[in-house]
Formats: C-alpha cells, sequence, structure tokens
C-alpha cells in the first residue's frame, strides 16, 4: 500500500456542489410522489446517501441493500450476489437506488430486477461516479454525478480492499501498485 494520501479526482468542493445539484433535481422530480425510498447500496453509497438524503426538500425514507460483486483486483466477473436485502415494505412505492459507481453495469442491473420482484411503484437510479467507458450490459442510470475514466477511484465511500473509504474527497490509485 502506497503510503502517499492518493491524487485527488474530485475536491470535496466539487462533490459537495454536485451533490446539492442533485438534490434539487431529484426534489423537483419526486415534488408531487409522495414519500420516496431512498435505497443505499452498501457499503460503498453511505456518505453520498448521507450527504444527499439530508439535501433533498421531499419527504424521504432509508433503506440499504448489500450485494456482493466478485471481482479480482480491480477486474469484475459480472457475477453479483445479495447479502442483505431491505427491510421495509417497498410494495407501491417509489424507490431511488443511490449507488456509489457505475462501472461494467452488472450490479446495478441485478439490483433493478431485485427491487422490482418486491413490486414498487417505480425504480429508479442515482450513482454519484459512471465509468461509461467500461459499461457491459445497459443498465439505465436517472442521475449521475460525474462520469469518469476508466481509472479505479477511492474515497468518499469509495474503497480498494477495504482502504480509503473514508478519505474525504475522491482520488485515483493504481490497482497494480497496491
Ligand atoms: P459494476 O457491477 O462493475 O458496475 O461495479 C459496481 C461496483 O463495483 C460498485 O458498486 C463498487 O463497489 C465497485 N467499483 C467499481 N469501480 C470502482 C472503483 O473505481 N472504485 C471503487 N469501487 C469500484
Amino acid at each position: 500500500m502506497s503510503e502517499q494520501p492518493p491524487p485527488v479526482l474530485i475536491s470535496e468542493t466539487d462533490i459537495d456542489k454536485r451533490v446539492r445539484e442533485l438534490a434539487a433535481e431529484i426534489s423537483a422530480d419526486y415534488a408531487d410522489k409522495g414519500n420516496v425510498v431512498l435505497v443505499g447500496v452498501l457499503k460503498g453509497s453511505f456518505i453520498f446517501l448521507a450527504d444527499l438524503s439530508r439535501r433533498l426538500s421531499i419527504p424521504r425514507t432509508v433503506e440499504f441493500i448489500a450485494v456482493s460483486s466478485y471481482r479480482s483486483g480491480s477486474v469484475s466477473s459480472g457475477a453479483v450476489r445479495l447479502v442483505m436485502d431491505v427491510r421495509g415494505n417497498i410494495e407501491g412505492r417509489h424507490v431511488l437506488i443511490i449507488e456509489d459507481i457505475v462501472d461494467t453495469g452488472h450490479t446495478l442491473k441485478y439490483l433493478i430486477g431485485m427491487l422490482k420482484s418486491h413490486r414498487p411503484a417505480s425504480v429508479k437510479t442515482c450513482a454519484l461516479l459512471h465509468k461509461p467507458g467500461s459499461a457491459q450490459v445497459e443498465v439505465p442510470i436517472d442521475y449521475i454525478g460525474f462520469g469518469i475514466g476508466n481509472e479505479w477511484v477511492v474515497g468518499y465511500g469509495l474503497d480498494y480492499a477495504e482502504h480509503d473509504r473514508t478519505l474525504p474527497y475522491i482520488g485515483t490509485i493504481d490497482p497494480d501498485d497496491q
């Protein structure tokens, strides 16, 4: 593991500004929809969800879901397994999935299908980061914080083998150097 802090890709100030913009957009889109269920995908989305949810001006509740996306190092195998389902009843509710990052798209695609089986009124998706160059499956992302290149990012909830998850900004690392 490198001793140097990861170089900054997206600063705390830029994250804060973009999270406020997303919150305003989501609040406007859901203004007449009643209580929206924010489903945070553990672990990576916990900081983004905390910041975004506090900036919404609409009624909302929070649920969590946990999945394992099988990877060897930074490479996705495409296989996703449910580790923890939502606890509350989401039938007939408007659901917004809150993801840290969409890379190949396998995880989000699996989650949309899984949550739809609970028969919600709607399922939309919000990802802080998107790597459009890495997509392997087509998946709708309704709200995107930032598009980034095909690099490994850490911080603001994202990790590499559990390292750097609570870094206040988003930085880049080279998985081959770790
Ligand atoms: P996907 O199924 O390939 O779209 O991968 C989604 C999941 O892989 C995310 O929810 C993250 O947990 C993880 N992931 C993908 N790229 C990165 C990254 O650059 N940094 C940290 N985690 C990542």
